[in-house]
């Protein structure tokens, strides 16, 4: 939470969606959803619904004036379902009433059969049946196939990964206004305003002048509103448009869990090879990711786990591959990491068999392949600043890695009722969107007759202190005191084409544009400060007074006091073609020591610590990106222990309410959890030398899997449990009454 809004929030003060008034005449929506994962719809009759109560119209597919389509990667997602649906939950129709009581009163009224067909819900499944969104993609480099017969030990295993909740406060939602001359106003709760506004047009047929999307802020995303915010907006600006009323639609809890689309589950198969030193020669991994029904992003997240397949390693022969596999669920979308975590889990999970295999700690191999200066990623990309060894250095220094584990040794020596596992997990996260065009943003500045300053950017507050750190950053570039600098909303109509606030590049690229745009603002106030102050500088505390004597000068000097600025980040490129380029302006470091303690008896674990060196750069606000670590921390650990998502074989969500659904809380966060930053690490490639932060603490998250399974293994040394997350107490506890297992033969 930003502390520009905290005290807006504590006190209730702060506006999402649902506390916007109501405009006169404001219909309510409320959205029908198919209730089978996959079939034909035989009939559709709304005449009951319409004689409801204070209904005011019922809209279906028929009631599109342009494209039933909302695919943003691939045209592949009706707006509404029109003759199948894929997946349960998948909006049917809408009904406008004037209450939201109503509307949800009169929808189950709607009589709607489909005539069911059997749901493909396994991504090994949909593969084997062709069902993939696109060809399968490889990234390979060295020569896996040579390298096989040089290892000491070839290990191979499957690893699966669960879907995961985003769990924001605020549900998904919008309110659409409609203006004069068929002109509208769309506030949303989206990380993408330019999205939702293409798509309005898109589906209504409208130019994009004729669509104003405007967002002030979100109550939580990470990731969920990237995509899956629009069609909720889309219905809405439809009900606009049909009606000539505004149309308001906030999702209830329930709806919100079973409509919209989670982290993507993946299953993969890997091969790991090894030397007798314990140096990885060879890596071979194909991920299954379970997409969904339609494509939504998930050809991004997938190319996202393929630069992330080999993690923070330097893995000479390397071959990845990637299946987008269409399955009945509802489809899978961004969610913090953005298929890096399940990638990071695949190779942790190999790395910590071949080190079994090996007879050393999984530690051992992970410092002997770290990567280094120079290191060549599999696509093509050389390591630069590399700072995975000092993370690591610098954490075994504070921390004490052999230490920690000696501790956990000693205790599982002397217990047999307890057991401690610890695991450290390095992280090497890409920073820039995968998709090189979207690496643009553009800040419009403005500074009034008093000196006050007014800043529009693409970025969207979620939450994550983007706004805090766009003031931090005009008020430093200006040399003014902060509480001249005040953030707008996001919108279409002062910020054009703007990217979705996402892959953790917010204040990077929103943030560079802002500065740019005050240095030419001060560009033209310079020569002016020169003659009237007996200063060509801006800068420092005494200037902030002058700076309203100054802005007043150029005013009456007729000087533009606003500025527009585009940063577009440098030195990227990707070919497809050859899956190879520079896709990412640089990488974020760190490393993460996790402790944790195994009741064998109930089969609960607690995470005792997490220890963590995180390269941030020079932070832009020191206590925002301790947030940001800590809470991407807390989803990264429920990611692996806590959170299970599950369907029924006929697709439908058992966890669809939040009673049924574990996010992770006060009581499950680790009782240590340290942080420390990494000292004297500008970054070149980022504005005012920082680091982006959203995303790469996530993954410190996978040591607690590996932590938990140490303890597992310390207590059935017997075993060698199949991978599979979340690590859940009944899952561990099945483990430690598992039958006595034979021992594998090396
Ligand atoms: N593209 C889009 N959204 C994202 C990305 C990306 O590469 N990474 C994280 N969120
Ligand atoms: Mo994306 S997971 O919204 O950064």
């Amino acid at each position: 939470m930003t502390r520009d809004d905290l005290h807006l929030h504590v006190r209730g003060e702060s506006s999402f969606i649902d506390d916007l008034p109501s405009p006169a005449g404001t219909l309510h929506a409320a959205v029908l959803g198919s209730p089978v994962a996959r079939g034909a719809i035989t009939r559709l009759d709304v005449a009951a619904a319409l004689r409801c109560a204070d209904v005011e119209r019922v809209l279906t597919a028929a009631d599109i004036p342009g494209e039933n389509q909302i695919g943003a990667i691939l045209p592949d997602e009706p707006l509404l379902a029109a003759g199948t649906v894929h997946h349960v939950g998948q909006p049917v129709a809408v009904v406008l009433a004037r209450t939201a009581a109503a509307a949800r009163r009169a929808r189950r009224e709607i009589g709607l059969e489909i005539a069911e067909a059997r749901p493909v819900l396994d991504p090994r499944e949909a593969a084997a049946k062709g069902q993939l969104l696109q060809p399968a993609r490889t990234f390979a480099i060295g020569d896996v196939e040579a390298a096989w017969g040089q290892c000491a030990h070839v290990v191979t295993g499957r690893v699966d990964s669960g879907a995961q909740e985003h769990f924001y406060l605020e549900t998904q939602g919008a309110l659409a206004v409609p203006l004069e001359n068929g002109t509208l106003r769309v506030h949303s709760a989206t990380q993408s305003p330019t999205g939702v506004q293409k798509v309005v047009a898109r589906v209504l047929g409208l130019p994009m002048h004729a669509i104003e999307v405007d967002v002030r802020r979100l109550g939580g995303a990470f990731g969920g509103k990237e995509d899956q915010a629009t069609p909720w907006a889309v219905m809405c600006a439809l009900g606009c448009v049909v009606t000539g009323r505004p149309v308001r639609l906030t999702l209830d809890r329930h709806d919100d869990l079973r409509m919209t689309g989670k982290r993507h589950p993946y299953s993969s198969d890997y091969r790991i090879g090894v030397d007798a030193e314990g140096r990885i020669l060879a890596y071979e991994v194909t991920f299954y990711q379970n997409s969904g029904s339609a494509a939504d992003l998930s050809t991004s997240i997938l190319e996202r786990s393929l630069f992330h397949a080999t993690g923070s390693y330097a893995i000479a022969n390397v071959r990845a591959t990637g299946l987008a596999c269409r399955t009945n669920l509802p489809p899978f979308t961004a969610f913090r990491g953005f298929g890096g975590p399940q990638a990071m889990f695949v190779l942790e999970a190999a790395i910590a068999a071949a080190a079994r295999r090996l007879g050393v700690p999984a530690r051992e191999v992970q410092r002997r392949n770290l990567l280094r200066e120079g290191t060549v990623f599999p696509f093509g990309m050389v390591a630069e600043d590399c700072r995975a060894q000092r993370c690591w250095d610098e954490a075994d220094r504070r921390y004490g890695f052999s230490a920690l584990a000696a501790a956990a040794a000693a205790h599982n020596a002397a217990h047999a009722a307890t057991k401690k596992g610890v695991a450290v997990m390095p992280v090497c996260f890409g920073i820039s969107f995968t998709n090189t065009a979207l690496n643009q943003a553009r800040a419009l500045v403005h500074v009034y007759q008093d000196g006050s300053v007014n800043v529009s950017t693409g970025a969207v507050e979620m939450g994550q202190g983007v706004n805090l750190k766009l003031r931090k950053i005009v008020a430093e570039t200006l040399g003014i005191g902060l509480a001249r600098v005040r953030v707008e909303s996001t919108s279409t109509g002062r910020v054009a084409n703007t990217s979705p606030t996402a892959a953790s590049t917010g204040a990077d690229m929103n943030g560079a544009a802002a500065r740019m745009a005050c240095l030419q603002i001060l560009h033209r106030l310079r020569p002016l400060a020169a003659a009237r102050l007996g200063s060509d500088t801006c800068a420092g505390a005494s200037a902030d007074v002058a700076w309203s004597q100054l802005v007043q000068a150029a005013y009456l000097a007729r000087i533009d006091l606003s500025a527009h600025a585009h940063y577009a980040t440098p030195d990227l490129a990707f070919d497809r073609a050859k899956e190879k380029g520079r896709p990412f302006a640089y990488h974020v470091y760190g490393a993460a020591v996790t402790e944790v303690t195994l009741d064998c008896l109930r089969g609960t674990a607690t995470v005792d610590a997490v220890r963590v060196v995180h390269d941030l750069g020079r932070s832009l606000d020191l206590a925002t990106d301790l947030g940001q670590v800590e809470g991407a921390l807390a989803q990264g650990l429920g990611w692996m222990l806590l959170e299970e998502a599950r369907y029924d074989d006929r697709g439908r969500l058992l966890h669809d309410t939040a009673g049924k659904y574990k996010v992770p809380d006060v009581r499950f966060a680790p009782a240590t959890v340290d942080v420390a930053f990494l000292a004297d690490a500008d970054n070149a490639r980022a504005v005012l030398g920082s680091k982006a932060v959203g995303e790469p603490p996530f993954m410190y998250g996978i040591g607690a899997y590996f932590a938990l399974r140490e303890a597992i293994l310390a207590a059935r040394p017997d075993l060698d449990p199949e991978v599979v997350a979340p690590l859940t107490p009944e899952r561990t506890l099945m483990w430690l009454a598992a039958a006595p297992a034979p021992v594998v033969p090396a």
